[in-house]
């Protein structure tokens, strides 16, 4: 197997708080450990048409707790076709890059899958998503961060709507996952959490309408997971008006707030940790794995699996919701 001399390292997809200490992380390992790092830009855009820096440690300093990523991110659909993935890997073999750190979610690490099975170039994925919807790892990067940014929005949102004694739909992000809906509902004392994961066994809103859920309260906030699936807090809301017109339904989506901001302790700790474990990977001659975390261990999962599986949701989360939103 050909030694590693230079690596590039990219973020793609939708960034994350916690991807630029992932960067930090990488690089400043990969230096420790005598190799040289070149910080490519704008994704696999920027793979592609070669916007591509030499990084020393000092590129790196100071972004630990910046939210967003220095590096930019694209969501590129010439990566998808042979002709872009072709001139990606001619620039890497220009630039003199033997090994490649990718930084994204689910579709970045498809790409690098697709691309390292057709040229046999050595990738590593870092989980970079708010999601936390890849399966292997417990926790993706950013995903901590944007559920505490949930955390504060709700809590504001719960003074307004205990005090006009309304019913709050509130949609959250997480591409067809339930997890920041669930957990969110979970930290800021929900009254239910509507996730596409169970959508299909049971129909959620009618089984918390007859239910009662306004029964010992003045006010209710139900969580939507953003997905075809749930059809989102305004579909609900309108389905509320129709059926139920007694509540004083109001609707808010959170949007790309929850993308935003410093990330949290725990976001900078997993981002630290998985970047230096991407370079250790890289050195014992892993390939084609993403670095992940379970049960506070450091794992590596095959690019396969890590895209293929549907991660499940805790029914424990569910239960304790229902328990404790009577
Ligand atoms: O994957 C991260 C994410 O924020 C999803 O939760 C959301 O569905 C999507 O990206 C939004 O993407 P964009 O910023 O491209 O609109």
């Amino acid at each position: 197997m050909a030694t590693i001399k230079c690596i590039g390292i990219l973020t793609s997809g939708g960034d994350a708080p916690g991807m630029n200490a992932a960067i930090r992380a990488v690089t400043r390992s990969a230096i420790y450990n005598g190799i040289e790092v070149k910080g490519i830009y704008h994704g696999y855009r920027g793979l592609i048409s070669g916007e591509i820096k030499s990084f020393k440690t000092e590129n790196v300093s100071n972004i630990i707790q910046q939210g967003g990523t220095i590096l930019k991110t694209a969501r590129c659909k010439e990566f998808e076709t042979p002709e872009g993935r072709a001139g990606a890997y001619e620039t890497l073999k220009r630039e003199g890059i033997d090994a490649l750190v990718v930084i994204g979610g689910d579709g970045s690490l498809t790409g690098a899958r697709v691309f390292a099975q057709e040229f046999d170039y050595p990738i590593i994925g870092l989980p970079g998503t708010i999601d936390n919807d890849l399966y292997g790892t417990d926790l993706t990067i950013g995903y901590d961060t944007a559920l505490n940014t949930i955390m504060e929005a709700v809590d504001k949102i719960r003074d307004t709507a205990s005090s006009h004694e309304r019913l709050f739909f509130i949609e959250v992000m997480g591409r067809d996952a339930g997890f920041l809906a669930l957990n969110g509902a979970i930290a800021t004392g929900c009254e239910a959490a509507i996730i596409p994961e169970i959508y299909t066994e049971i129909d959620q809103l009618k089984e918390l309408v007859e239910n009662g859920f306004r029964k010992s309260k003045n006010s209710s906030i139900v969580l939507v997971a953003e997905s075809p699936t749930t059809g989102g807090a305004m579909h609900l809301a309108e389905r509320v008006k129709n059926e139920y017109p007694q509540y004083d339904v109001r609707v808010t989506i959170l949007g790309h707030i929850q993308r935003g901001g410093s990330p949290s302790a725990q976001d900078r700790i997993l981002a630290s940790r998985l970047g230096a474990a991407a370079i250790d990977a890289l050195l014992d001659g892993q390939r084609n794995v993403m670095v992940g975390v379970r049960n506070d261990e450091v794992v590596y999962v095959p690019f396969s699996k890590a895209i293929k599986y549907d991660k499940p949701i805790n029914r424990e989360l569910l239960n304790t919701l229902r328990k404790l939103s009577i």
